[in-house]
């Protein structure tokens, strides 16, 4: 199992190329699942999660096909499999978003239930609720979802749509099978996320009508078929927020290249306000930090967008931690999302927390982190336990790193690229 080893307390200098969203590029593989002609997305980032949709979706008899320059070509016209079996869904939670294009183009899907996940239990009741108003049947049985129309249907109906809470998958998977839908579909508490409009976007390329994506409510007028297009996938938010963390932490003055600005203003917002300067520049986003003690620790909720993203709290936590001062932070989205916080203590962090509260006493002046072998136990908080070690003295070993290679293209040569001294260990 591959692991990283930093030696920290470096300052970052230089540019860094930030890819394409990873959680735009997983819905968006599914949406040319809605069409027989041919599909090409672009900046499609180089990541495992990728690779297991790509699997999921050739598993279904669809060509696929990735050029080392960021390119998918997708041609689902041989499409004859509508499954998402247990074996990929539960590696990636994604492939429930095979759901509603399968449905929308086939009238029938077979998608496993995704089950027990690290940072909370993610039920997909919303999902089932929404394709069952548009008129899926759907049972669940020996651990599928087993949706079809009903006998003499052709295509799913238009329906009016209020999901529970906001969800973004949720809001992708409607978003995708009301585009084919009969009639009007319209979407009440829909997610706001840059990536919901990126695919929107990629889905009215197609021919799809549908508008107010980006609010809470979208209104998608259904049509009878949708045609191929070229899409370029949205830059990745929560990658552009990790490095911006992580420049704000060491200290150093990085270029994000195609970071977009607009897309994370609640984290900019409070780095801010810790004492980094982040700047929207031509084509980027600029930081510059004098690092660890100089900041302030900010407190903050998660919430959704465009409110601060529960995929940053973790990255933040870690700045928190070698800032000066307290700061109380609040996870409302997911129910077990501070796996990292056992991680970042055996580093030397101070940190209580109480249910969905978080209380970190950052070091600051105090003293300083130190490194220590740790174990990455998802996604986030692997770049929050590299942003840790990048700050920490000696050395720091991070475990268990395929969660960081499912989510982050080539993080650490990117680091290494801007003066960490970061390598892998296979
Ligand atoms: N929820 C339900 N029932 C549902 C759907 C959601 O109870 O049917 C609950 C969830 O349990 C959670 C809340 O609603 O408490 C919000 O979940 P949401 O459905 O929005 O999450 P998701 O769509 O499964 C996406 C991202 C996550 C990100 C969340 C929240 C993708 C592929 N995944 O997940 O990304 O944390 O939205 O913003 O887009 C990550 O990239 O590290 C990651 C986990």
């Amino acid at each position: 199992m591959d692991k990283l080893l930093i030696r920290g307390g470096r300052a970052l200098h230089g540019e860094v190329l930030v890819s394409g969203a990873k959680n735009a590029a997983l819905p968006e593989l599914c949406a040319a699942l809605l069409t027989a002609d041919p599909v090409t997305l672009l900046n499609v980032p180089r990541l495992q999660d990728v690779s297991t949709m790509l699997k999921l979706i050739r598993n279904m008899g669809v060509a696929a096909e990735r050029a080392d320059d960021g390119t998918v070509r997708i041609d689902a016209s041989a499409l004859s499999t509508p499954e998402a079996p247990y074996e990929l869904v539960k590696t990636m939670r994604a492939s429930v978003l095979a759901l509603g294009p399968l449905l929308a183009r086939f009238g029938e899907a077979t998608v496993s239930l995704p089950g027990g996940c690290a940072i909370g239990s993610r039920p997909v009741d919303q999902h089932i609720k929404g394709m069952a108003a548009m008129g899926a049947e759907i049972v669940v049985e020996h651990g599928y979802m087993i949706a079809k129309l009903p006998t003499g249907w052709t295509r799913l109906k238009g329906a009016r749509i209020t999901t529970d809470m906001v969800t973004v998958t949720g809001t992708e998977n409607f978003l995708m099978a009301a585009a084919l839908a009969e009639g009007e579909t319209v979407l009440e508490n829909a997610a706001q996320e840059p990536e919901i409009s990126d695919l929107a976007e990629m889905l009215i390329a197609m021919g799809a009508k549908i508008e107010g994506h980006g609010t809470s409510r979208i209104r998608i007028q259904g049509v009878e078929k949708l045609h191929g297009c070229t899409h370029r996938v949205v830059a990745d938010r929560i990658e552009a927020g990790t490095f911006l963390c992580a420049v704000a932490a060491t200290g150093g003055d990085v270029v994000l290249r195609h970071g977009r600005a607009d897309h994370l203003d609640a984290v900019i917002d409070k780095l801010r306000e810790a004492g980094a300067d982040v700047q929207a520049v031509e084509g980027g986003i600029r930081v510059q930090s004098a690092g660890g003690a100089t900041l302030k620790a900010q407190g903050f909720r998660t919430t959704e967008y465009p409110g601060f993203p529960t995929d940053m709290q973790a990255q933040f936590m870690a700045l928190d931690c070698v800032a000066q001062g307290t700061a109380t932070v609040t996870e409302t989205i997911f129910e077990n999302r501070f796996m990292h916080v056992n991680e970042l203590l055996r580093l030397g962090a101070k940190i209580q927390v109480d249910g969905k509260v978080a209380v970190i006493e950052g070091v600051g002046t105090a003293g300083r982190l130190s490194g220590a072998t740790v174990m990455a136990t998802d996604l986030r908080a692997s770049a929050s336990l590299v942003i840790a070690g990048l700050v920490a003295t000696g050395e720091t070993v991070v475990d268990r790193i395929y969660h960081l290679d499912r989510g982050y293209d080539c993080m650490e040569a990117k680091l290494r690229g801007i003066g960490a001294d970061i390598e892998r260990i296979r």
